[in-house]
């Protein structure tokens, strides 16, 4: 059985997870992680499945070699691709993310809903089975944020090419009077302030963040591996790109015990 103290891994295939490791570390204060971005490999989301789901192995494999008690696939794409495969094939417990589709199509008054993912997504065959579970008079408004990840991973979150693509891809779906927007992507929470100048404040912006940590904190829970020393714990993020990128999105400053580690992975 696992020790407890062992860390809690994290990969994505690029900076994005953080967005869910923060709400993970916000809720388990007591929890030592290890977060891999696989930056090099990014974006996930127009490769074919099969090619998801080896580097999902690669990552896995780096984390248990890290001796990791559980492992959040904090990225929607590799979810939606391998979680099956990985669950199928390693005995250690994952946590995957998927499009919170199912709580936007309970709050909708319109009954139209918006969602922005990778295509590797919105083609899985996990993201089409919950959608055809959701009640037929509930319209869905699939779009493909194609280049956002890129934009990210390149430090450009703020630039006038994000604002651009983003009006591109939200005006239609406001024409279509949406009154809820999935973000079905663990890289676009870091968008929500640009999101909001376009959208205004009447939709509703539902991403899976906090669920994915209480599920952790279930199955840690369920498996008694919840750590409960009193130690500070330690953080480690591993990139093989870009590690300023990290920097800027990851403030470890705040935390006292952390290092962002360059490594060829
Ligand atoms: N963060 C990943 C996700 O949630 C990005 C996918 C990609 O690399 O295309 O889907």
């Amino acid at each position: 059985m696992a020790n407890t103290e062992n860390a809690i891994g994290f990969f994505d295939s690029g900076v994005g997870g953080t967005s869910i490791w923060k709400e993970v570390l916000a809720l388990l204060p007591q929890e030592n992680t290890i977060y891999l971005a696989d930056s090099k490999n990014a974006p996930y989301g127009n490769k074919s499945t099969n090619k998801i789901i080896d580097l999902c192995v690669k990552n896995t494999n780096f984390l248990l070699q890290k001796k990791c008690k559980l492992i959040v696939v904090a990225c929607n794409t590799a979810t939606t691709n391998a979680i099956d495969y990985l669950r199928a094939n390693y005995t250690v417990p994952f946590i995957g993310i998927e499009p919170a589709i199912k709580p936007a199509a309970l709050l909708t008054k319109t009954k139209t809903i918006g969602i922005l993912a990778t295509k590797g997504t919105l083609n899985s065959s996990l993201f089409e089975k919950t959608s055809k579970s959701l009640k037929n008079d509930i319209t869905i408004i699939e779009t493909i944020g194609k280049g956002l990840v890129e934009l990210i991973e390149s430090g450009k979150l703020n630039s006038k090419e994000m604002t651009n693509l983003l009006n591109t891809y939200l005006q239609p779906m406001l024409k279509n009077n949406i009154d809820s927007l999935v973000l079905g992507c663990t890289h676009y929470p870091y968008l929500i302030p640009q999101i909001r100048t376009i959208v205004g404040d009447k939709i509703k912006i539902i991403d899976s963040g906090e669920a994915v940590a209480k599920q952790t904190k279930n199955i840690l829970t369920e498996n008694n591996l919840l750590n409960t020393t009193t130690k500070i714990a330690k953080h480690q993020l591993y990139s093989n790109m870009n590690t300023d990128v990290l920097k800027a999105l990851v403030n470890t400053t705040k935390l006292k015990n952390s290092n962002i580690i360059d490594q060829n992975f």
